[in-house]
């Protein structure tokens, strides 16, 4: 008897971590990810360490993958991988790897692009998780990604607005920097800002023209307003930690929900779907549910493993593409600047 089931072993190696995932359909068997830790002590990415700990990851983590998802080697339909955007140190490993592996197992190779596979991680099936439908409004915000899309179809996707310079998990890891807060900084301010007050010190808001975003004069008025008190008193930061933290959140969800505002108006679509690891921010999700009651919107915030950069994210686009018969050619190769097609 025919197996029904489509068993796609996913690849992601973009950035700093090594994630593999086995699919059954659009469900997640296992999705593993090996998050390097070398990066923390440098406050950044590494790029060539990035790719050194890709290569030694690599194998341990799709082993486990498989052995997780108790799928045999020869059980999988397709490989799927992260062609870009991305380091592409870190691209050239999972996808020389997922090249290689379908070789040798002569089944379909799929390439992916990273952000098209933030947004379609909605569609992973998960209890109690609903996925949007078309067509939806997707803000993607992470340590590398801050964009507005509208989708329209699996594969019917235009961005409305990107940043133009750093992404909104970088506009905290920096400003987190500055305080003296360890990388990354995010959940850290999200934390203090719990307990501060987000009026306590008024930040600029950029002027940028339509969706797009900028988030390097924040972080540049930040530098100059703490340079400015710390000269007058050695102990602002320690004495203000929760007041900064709060202020310099409740600045960034300002820009996010003021641009998402700005796109819904436009587009007339109130179905929001978000991803990226900022999106375990505490002052995003209240900002979301107060427009949910406020300005009739839906949101959908999928469970927190597919916002970070996982595998299984790549593995429910490789099920959609094979689905569609959109295979890849061996001759494929990483793309690090890869806009979504
Ligand atoms: O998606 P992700 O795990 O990796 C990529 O950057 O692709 O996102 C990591 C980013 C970091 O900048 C981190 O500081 C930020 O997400 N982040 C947060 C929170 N949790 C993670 N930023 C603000 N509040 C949080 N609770
Ligand atoms: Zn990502």
């Amino acid at each position: 008897m025919k197996n029904q089931n489509i068993y796609i072993l996913a690849i992601e190696s973009s950035c700093d971590d090594t994630s593999a995932a086995v699919m059954s359909n659009d469900t997640t068997l296992s999705n593993v990810v090996a998050t390097q830790k070398i990066h923390e002590e440098y406050g950044g990415v590494v790029p060539e360490l990035a790719s050194r700990a890709h290569q030694q990851n690599i194998v341990p983590v799709i082993h486990q993958a498989l052995a997780k998802a108790k799928i045999g080697k020869n059980q999988l339909s397709a490989i799927a991988f992260t062609r870009g955007p991305g380091l592409m140190g870190s691209l050239l490993v999972g996808t020389s790897f997922a090249k290689s592996m379908a070789l040798g197992l002569e089944i379909p190779l799929i390439e992916v692009n990273h952000m098209q596979a933030h947004i379609l991680a909605h569609f992973i099936k998960e209890e109690d998780f609903n996925a949007p439908s078309f067509p939806f409004l997707a803000l993607t915000i992470s340590g590398g990604h801050t964009q507005i899309v509208v989708v329209r179809d699996y594969f019917d996707m235009e961005i409305l607005g990107e940043t133009l310079d750093d992404a909104v998990g970088e506009a905290f890891d920096k400003t987190a920097k500055i305080i003296g807060l360890p990388y990354p900084g995010g959940p850290l301010v999200d934390k203090l800002a719990q307990k501060g007050d987000a009026h306590a010190f008024p930040f600029p808001k950029p002027k940028v023209k339509g969706l797009n975003f900028s988030f390097s004069g924040l972080k540049t008025s930040i530098l100059y307003f703490i340079q400015r008190e710390t000269a007058k008193d050695p102990d602002f930061i320690k004495d203000h930690k929760e007041d900064i933290c709060a202020s310099i959140q409740y600045t960034i969800i300002e820009i996010l929900m003021g641009k998402l505002k700005k796109a819904v108006k436009e587009t007339g679509i109130k179905q929001i779907a978000i991803g990226g690891g900022v999106s375990a921010n505490s002052g995003i999700r209240e900002a979301l549910r107060n427009a949910e009651s406020e300005l009739g919107w839906t949101t959908y915030i999928p469970k927190f493993e597919y916002c970070t950069d996982n595998a299984a994210m790549i593995g429910i686009v490789g099920y959609l593409k094979y689905r569609e018969g959109k295979f890849s050619d061996q001759s494929i190769s990483a793309k690090a600047r890869y806009v979504i097609p």
